[in-house]
């Protein structure tokens, strides 16, 4: 059985706008029925709760279009797809929270400061590359 566009919207519980987008970008599929009104499959349902879900972990349509991909055009994600995106982008997360963290730290380290010096602000010199050559005047030794 195959569902109208308000169909679909009403039990995904999205607008057909978002809908028509999805579309758009390649991530759901329908076909015209003779009165050139679309029609999805069934699929659709659980293509449209795999978006929702991974939009609201914060994942791009371009990552979750790449999971989708891998899918036939009618092909609802099983529970596999789903818990292994979650597993690799749940990791990518983890990634991005310490290096927000970090550049947290850094910044933290210039509250109440305002020098901008390109030796020992840690935003401007965040590796503090001469401290990695060693004790001493190492621009001296440079010289
Ligand atoms: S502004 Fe002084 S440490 Fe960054």
């Amino acid at each position: 059985m195959e569902l109208a566009i308000g169909e679909v919207a009403d039990r995904a519980g999205v607008n057909t706008s978002a809908l028509r987008f999805y579309e758009k970008q390649g991530l759901i599929h329908s076909r015209r029925s003779g009165g050139n009104q679309r029609r999805y499959h069934r699929a659709v349902l659980r293509r449209v709760a795999f978006i929702r879900a991974s939009q609201a972990a914060g994942i791009s349509l371009d990552a979750i279009g790449e999971v989708l991909a891998r899918l036939g055009d009618e092909e609802a994600p099983p529970a596999e797809v789903w818990e292994e995106a979650a597993r690799t982008w749940s990791a990518d997360l983890d990634e991005r929270i310490a290096l927000l963290v970090r550049m947290r730290e850094r910044l933290t380290s210039c509250v109440g400061c305002g020098c901008l010096s390109l030796r020992s602000c840690h935003l401007l010199n965040p590796d503090d590359r001469l401290a990695s050559e060693g004790g001493g005047a190492r621009r001296l030794l440079h010289d």
